[in-house]
């Protein structure tokens, strides 16, 4: 519904640039349900054609603060022609700069975080009363989830944020300041996302929170619940075809969840479980809670009960201290577990972080040649997991168009991208394909129809 103010009334239309985890992509989604219902606001594809630009920007790595400038300049232009345009700049690099964006980019209307994109309709109205800037960068004790309303679209894929912040503090991370203590929604809330989901046409849902599997929340039984049990909960949910989770720590597998790994038909096999090295030395410098023999443990416990689980990993090279027998005990870590796929960073200072005070140490031309050696080895992996589904009949959710004619894109159980020929009305369907074809990043194959 449209409101009656006479101020308002020339906003239309709103652009999203988003930018970091899947966190802040759910984010954005619920930025864009609210302004909606707010203001009529309609999503458009270019900022050129906007009324409303809002940035969701993230700081997990360096540059961020300097792409989200560069970026703004761009908007500051065509703020120039047109005044009206409102841009606000939320996620974590507004969490963390604050009212500093303003001082520096005195064009930007708004500035908020995480925890406090609910209030943007509020915030909107303000600007266009007053003129005034707006900054929100408070974390409220309520939960923002209370005051989002429903998601408006539903594709054959979708995510439900369960918990959010981080209270592991791992020494080079920004997400615990910029994203707050770990706050868990309450299980009946995130259920009955869940089933608007489902009753919208989803067929397979991914939880998500920064540190997911340090879900506790309170239960419809009055008891708190953790992951596991949420878990099976949500399994059960009538619809639901798939289901996974993202993003685990390697602190927070109980033996409870790599069961279930055997035990839900649902959950699907595939697992993100970051260590970010191999080595001991620099897992203690990190703060990641465990050692590398606790992480071969867990690997162990998951293969035991789904022989088939594929695995992916964080790492990051050049930590300060990190030396040539750390980086090799990570290379060795790598071999000893074998990933389907691997994210692989240079080690960089995060404003505020308890590793941005020690000297970063490692020079930049050694933490090159450290990346590219991960790299070559993960990506040999990558190619031998691939070529090892040739010839398998794996089952395929069809999940939208691929790009040339006549494809359709979807993905295995394990997360693999796979192209085949199709039809657009099995979008949504589960699906037989015999892989003909592996490529680096992605699999072709042919659909068995019935008969054959
Ligand atoms: N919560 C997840 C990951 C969060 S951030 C976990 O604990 O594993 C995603 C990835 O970014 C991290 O796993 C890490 O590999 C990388 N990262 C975070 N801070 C970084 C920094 N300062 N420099 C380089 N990479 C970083
Ligand atoms: Fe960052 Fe560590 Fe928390 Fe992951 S667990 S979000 S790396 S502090
Ligand atoms: Fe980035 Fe914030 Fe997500 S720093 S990775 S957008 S939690």
């Amino acid at each position: 519904m449209k409101q009656q103010n006479e101020s308002i009334k020339s906003l239309d239309t709103l652009f999203i640039k988003t930018y970091g985890c899947q966190m802040n992509e759910y984010d954005s989604a619920r930025m864009a349900d609210m302004m909606k219902q707010a203001y009529g606001l309609r999503l458009v594809a270019a900022p050129e054609e906007a009324d409303v630009i809002l940035m969701n920007t993230c700081s997990i790595r360096e540059k961020a603060e300097d792409k989200v400038y560069s970026e703004l300049g761009r908007y500051k232009k065509l703020k120039d022609k047109r005044p009206d345009m409102i841009i606000g700049v939320g996620g974590c690099v507004g969490q963390q700069e604050g009212e500093r964006i303003q001082k520096r980019a005195p064009y930007v209307d708004i500035v908020f975080g995480p925890q406090s994109y609910h209030r943007l309709p509020e915030m909107v109205k303000e600007i266009r009363r007053h003129r005034v800037h707006v900054s929100q960068t408070d974390m409220p004790e309520i939960e923002k989830f209370d005051h989002l309303p429903k998601a408006e679209s539903h594709g054959v894929t979708g995510c439900v944020t369960i918990m959010e912040g981080c209270d592991k503090f791992c020494t080079f991370c920004v997400v615990p300041y910029t994203r707050g203590p770990e706050i868990s929604r309450s299980v009946e809330s995130i259920l009955e996302e869940c089933r608007d989901q489902l009753a919208g046409g989803t067929v397979e849902i991914s939880l998500l929170g920064q540190n997911v599997n340090a879900y506790r929340g309170p239960g419809p039984d009055g008891q708190e619940w953790d992951f596991t049990m949420l878990l099976y909960a949500v399994a059960e949910l009538p619809g639901l075809k798939r289901l996974r989770f993202s993003t685990s720590h390697p602190m927070e597998m109980t033996s409870e969840l790599c069961q279930a790994f055997a035990e839900i038909p649902q959950l699907m096999p595939y697992l993100h479980l970051p260590v970010q090295s191999g080595s001991d030395h620099v897992l203690k410098l990190m703060h990641r809670g465990h050692d590398r023999a606790t992480y071969f443990r867990i690997i162990d416990e998951l293969r035991a009960h789904c022989p088939d689980i594929a695995l992916s990993s964080d790492f990051i090279v050049g930590y300060p201290g990190e030396t040539d027998e750390d980086f090799e005990a990570t290379l060795d870590l790598v071999r000893r577990v074998v990933y389907d796929s691997a994210y692989c960073f240079k080690y960089s200072p995060r404003p505020g972080t308890p590793a941005s005070k020690s000297e970063d140490s490692v020079p930049e031309e050694v933490k090159d040649a450290r990346l590219q050696r991960l790299l070559e080895l993960t990506r040999e992996q990558s190619r031998a997991a691939m070529q090892q589904q040739l010839g398998k009949r794996l089952e395929v959710l069809v999940e939208k168009a691929g790009r040339n004619a006549g494809d359709m894109e979807g993905r295995t159980a394990d997360f693999k991208i796979i192209h085949f020929k199709g039809q657009m009305r099995q979008i949504g369907q589960l699906m037989p394909v015999t892989v003909t074809e592996a490529y680096g990043q992605s699999l072709r194959g042919e659909l068995i129809l019935a008969g054959d």
